[in-house]
């Protein structure tokens, strides 16, 4: 998959940012590092009271990787990642995306570059009950300029690569768990992410589903989709590229996985219950 802009296409298709916007043309962004965070830290202050969430974490990320972040509860992942999805501020530090200076963006500016370079996938999938799978897929569009049919094009497009093309009409609650979850990675495709933040996504799942959910991110991953998934299980964590531990607000571990499991191959060992009740 092609990101939009590279193709000069869906910039014209989108809204565009802010006047004297910060963001540079995306075709000067040379170095290959999709994220460069220096020395980030958040405080939440709480009346007098401050929690250091995140107490100095420096980490590159280069486009294609597939990072799963792991550590202990209240270690500062989700924090991370809502810094990492332009959801949240750092309180110090900087944070690069795209060549992209974050921290010095305004509010409707950091909106944009969510919308526009940033899929999120969550662990209770949140898909909006009365709606088809399709038109779930096709929220994120709603706030680009593209037409009707391109709208419907692209999200179908995107169910077609989760697998779900035959289920587009389906309800939340017409779908298993593993498809809902299918559902919210094609919602998170659909705009065409530089980068795909998942926060224990399989949380919610058996594990045979998980691995399901797994072989979906690996196959993105294998058409250039840079993956940052938050996994407490190392089971999870052994499916991604690179290990990163964080403890009390800082990074403890930083490692390459050179054998990452192949999710296809350990689904191939584990027989589906829908195999077994179709037996
Ligand atoms: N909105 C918030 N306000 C105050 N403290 C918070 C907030 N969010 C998280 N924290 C605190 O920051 C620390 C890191 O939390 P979090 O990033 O959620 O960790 P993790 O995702 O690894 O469990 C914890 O001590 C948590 O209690
Ligand atoms: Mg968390």
């Amino acid at each position: 998959m092609t990101a939009g802009l590279e193709e000069g296409k869906s910039m014209s298709n989108t809204k565009l940012p802010p006047a004297n916007s910060k963001l540079p043309d995306e075709s000067k962004a040379l170095n290959g590092k999709l994220i460069q965070i220096d020395h980030l830290v958040r405080i939440y202050k709480l009346g007098e009271v401050e929690v250091h969430a995140l107490r100095g974490v420096s980490i590159e990320v280069t486009k294609g990787e597939f990072v799963a972040i792991m550590g202990a509860s209240g270690s500062g992942k989700s924090t991370f990642m809502n810094i990492l999805g332009c959801l949240d501020k750092p309180t110090k530090g900087t944070y690069i995306l795209d060549n992209i200076d974050v921290g010095s963006l305004m509010r409707d500016e950091l909106a944009f570059i969510r919308n526009k370079k940033i899929g999120f996938v969550f662990q209770g999938f949140n898909l909006l009950s009365r709606t088809t799978a399709l038109e779930n897929v096709e929220l994120p569009l709603f706030y680009s300029s593209v037409t009707n049919k391109e709208r419907k094009e692209r999200s179908i497009e995107a169910l077609r690569k989760v697998g779900l093309e035959d289920r587009i009409y389906h309800y939340p609650n017409q779908l298993s768990g593993g498809q809902q979850q299918r559902v919210a990675i094609a919602r998170a495709l659909v705009n065409d992410p530089s980068i795909v933040l998942a926060d224990e996504p399989t949380g919610n799942l058996d594990s045979r589903t998980s691995v399901e959910v797994m072989e979906v991110f690996q196959k993105l991953n294998e058409l250039g989709i840079t993956i940052i998934l938050v996994t407490h299980e190392p089971d999870i964590a052994s499916f991604a590229k690179r290990h990163v531990v964080f403890r009390d607000g800082k990074i403890k571990s930083d490692k390459i996985n050179a054998n990452p499991r192949i999710a296809a191959e350990v689904l191939k060992t584990v027989p589906s219950i829908e195999e077994e009740d179709e037996a």
